[in-house]
């Protein structure tokens, strides 16, 4: 089953197959979720399966209705509502205690529960309609760039879910900022489109997990996922950081360097330099001055290189004012970390 969305007998379609224990790979705002029943865990572990994930990194629960929460929840943070209200439906993930009914194989063994209202219209539909709460990670093979369209999906999970509900090219393009409310101040685990600035105007003090920011590797993230190394393309990538003319022609020569002993490069330019570029595969990520089209853009640009199969991969680096954090934290887990300053 793959069809165009809001379709309202394919979402019951859809539902039936996650009443019955299957998975459906479903749009929302951020990138696309491969979604089961998160109160059966055999469909959680179905989730693991799909995707070649270990089962000890959680699931997020996505709901429609904030009732939802309060079913699922041990008690809620004092913060949770004036967050909620702030931003659901949308890009946040709450992480709550949880009770007994949702079942560990959802939470990877955890007793706190990650919990995302999306906005996108289609996957509130086919919440809805499908009478459940759905578990959803991003609908990838455990390693790859989260997808942000269909074919994206299809190419890493046909033949292992039962199907993919069509709703084009998602809006962000990046996961949701994780908030966990578990333990006293809201801290971030995963930094996204809700900034940490957005958050504190609602609740005052917001921590961001030292984990995600040390360079150190014995400073472990909290949230599971951000332990692994993720994102990672085929290719070698590397991040040039500096001004533009440094960067531009540091890239143009390593590229030169690179191809000149047989090496297949890659180049994620913007706008503004494109045209400096003299050799290389160079793909065009937005102009500097729309970094949401420079976070919608990223994952796809990832799995394009892969396809075409480059060695090398040099990015220029985007630092840019409001979700900058985010699209640095994503390039930076897919260079494994490998700037350089110029
Ligand atoms: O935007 C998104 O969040 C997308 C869409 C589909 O909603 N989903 C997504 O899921 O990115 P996933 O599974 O790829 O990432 C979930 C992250 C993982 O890093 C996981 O370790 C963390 O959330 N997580 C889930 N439950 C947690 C918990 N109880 N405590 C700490 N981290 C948790
Ligand atoms: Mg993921």
């Amino acid at each position: 089953m793959e069809q165009q969305a809001s379709d309202e007998a394919l979402l019951e379609e859809a539902g039936a197959i996650i009443r019955g224990g299957g998975l459906v790979a479903f749009p929302t705002e951020t990138v696309y979720g491969l979604g089961g029943d998160a109160m059966n865990p055999s469909a959680s572990q179905k989730i693991y399966a799909a995707k070649g994930r270990p089962s000890d990194n959680p699931l997020i629960v996505h709901i429609w209705d904030f009732s939802q929460l309060e079913e699922i929840a041990a008690t809620l943070p004092p913060q949770t509502k004036a967050l909620a209200d702030a931003f659901w439906p949308g890009p946040m993930t709450l992480i709550v205690p949880k009770n007994e009914k949702i079942p560990y194989e959802t939470t990877g063994g955890l007793d706190t529960v990650a919990v995302r209202m999306p906005s996108h219209p289609v996957a509130r539909d086919f919440i809805r309609i499908s009478g459940r709460m759905i578990a959803a990670p991003s609908a990838n093979t455990s390693g790859r760039p989260s997808p942000t369209n269909a074919d994206h999906v299809w190419q890493d999970l046909q033949g292992k879910i039962e199907g993919i509900i069509d709703g084009g090219s998602v809006d962000i393009g990046l996961e949701s900022t994780i908030v966990d409310l578990s333990e006293g101040i809201p801290t971030i685990l995963r930094p996204g489109y809700i900034t940490k600035a957005m958050l504190e105007e609602v609740v005052g003090d917001v921590r961001i997990d030292p984990g995600i920011l040390s360079e150190n590797e014995k400073v472990r993230p909290k949230a599971p996922g951000m332990r692994y190394k993720h994102y990672a393309p085929k290719g070698d990538l590397t991040i040039i950081n500096g001004s533009a003319d440094a960067v531009v022609s540091y890239i143009n020569q390593a590229t030169a360097d690179a191809m000149a002993s047989g090496k297949q490069v890659g180049i994620i330019a913007t706008e503004e330099t494109r045209d400096l570029y003299r050799a290389g595969e160079i793909l065009t990520i937005g102009s500097r001055e729309d970094e949401d089209a420079i976070a919608r853009n990223l994952y796809g640009i990832l799995r394009r290189f892969d396809e075409l199969g480059v060695e090398l991969i040099f990015s220029e680096s985007f630092s840019t004012p409001r979700i900058g954090q985010a699209i640095m934290n994503r390039l930076f887990k897919a260079a494994g970390h490998h700037m350089i300053d110029v």
